[in-house]
């Protein structure tokens, strides 16, 4: 284990004691509020957690919030970091190696996205069933830790095949509409021109945003199960009547945040309870 990595797990350990949560939830714009739905233990912020950028995007709080949602022993990213704000993308990786270090073994992601599909509009959920990595960056690049993952990792499998079922399941329980769809990921901070989404939907994207592969591929290579979740703000320039505004994706993400957080909340009572 790097020393950065275990200098972080260290300091969770020291706040938090041995028992860190085998599920981490990481909290996209706007969906931040389901930190309510926690109940914490301990709340971090990030700057106490040597390594672990802190957030500066509105809507995205910078703290690890550990305890149980739904009783199910949680860890949760209430804002997360994004290669938009200046941070290299090899950073994003440090937080998901010390969850793995301290014994984690799922990473659910979540975000805000823009939809390519006229019939997927603002409040839409999309589970997510691939990406495709538009950034031309990889969190991974660099030199190899070898006691972290390997060096070529696969990411055929990356969206893991049982949780996006147990996800359709608790849809279904809830009468909650979940899509599935291919999320396409650039570093943002513009959003996109109409010509780039027309090109996104010919490449075979549903939706676009600007974070969740980078942890993704961080969290395979760590050997993590991932699952992701985009709560679809608007639809992609373009296809949308209107500019894409942020304030528009926070806004969305408020209103469909109770639909999100019920069907987060059913998914997450289907875990294995034991910490
Ligand atoms: N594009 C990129 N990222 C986004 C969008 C979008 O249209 N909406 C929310 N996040």
């Amino acid at each position: 284990m790097t020393n950065a990595i275990e200098q972080a797990a260290s300091a969770i350990t020291n706040i938090h004691g041995p028992n860190f949560p085998k599920t981490v939830l990481v909290l996209g714009s706007g969906l931040g509020a389901f930190g309510e739905k926690i109940d914490a233990e301990n709340i971090i912020p990030y700057k106490d957690i040597p390594g672990f950028p802190v957030s500066t995007v509105s809507g995205h709080a910078g703290q690890l919030l550990i305890g149980k949602a739904a009783g199910t022993p949680i860890a949760c990213m209430q804002g997360r970091l994004h290669v938009y704000e200046g941070h290299p993308v090899q950073e994003i990786a440090l937080p998901i190696r010390t969850y793995r270090a301290l014994g984690a073994e799922t990473l659910i992601l979540t975000n805000a996205a823009g939809s390519l599909r006229q019939e997927m509009g603002p409040g839409s959920l999309m589970l997510i069933s691939d990406h495709i990595n538009f950034s031309g960056r990889n969190p991974l690049i660099g030199p190899n830790d070898d006691d972290v993952g390997p060096r070529f990792p696969d990411m055929s499998n990356v969206y893991d095949a049982q949780l996006r079922e147990q996800f359709t399941h608790a849809a279904k329980e809830e009468g909650i509409n979940l899509k599935s769809g291919v999320y396409l990921y650039t570093t943002g901070p513009s959003f996109e021109t109409p010509a780039e989404i027309k090109m996104f939907a010919k490449m075979g994207a549903d939706a676009v945003g600007m974070s969740t592969a980078p942890e993704a591929i961080a969290a395979r290579h760590a050997g993590l199960k991932v699952v992701g979740l985009s709560l679809i703000t608007n639809h992609a320039a373009g296809i949308a009547a209107h500019p894409i505004t942020h304030d528009e994706t926070l806004a969305i993400g408020a209103q469909s945040y109770e639909t999100m957080s019920r069907l987060m909340l059913q998914f997450l009572s289907t875990f294995d309870r034991t910490p």
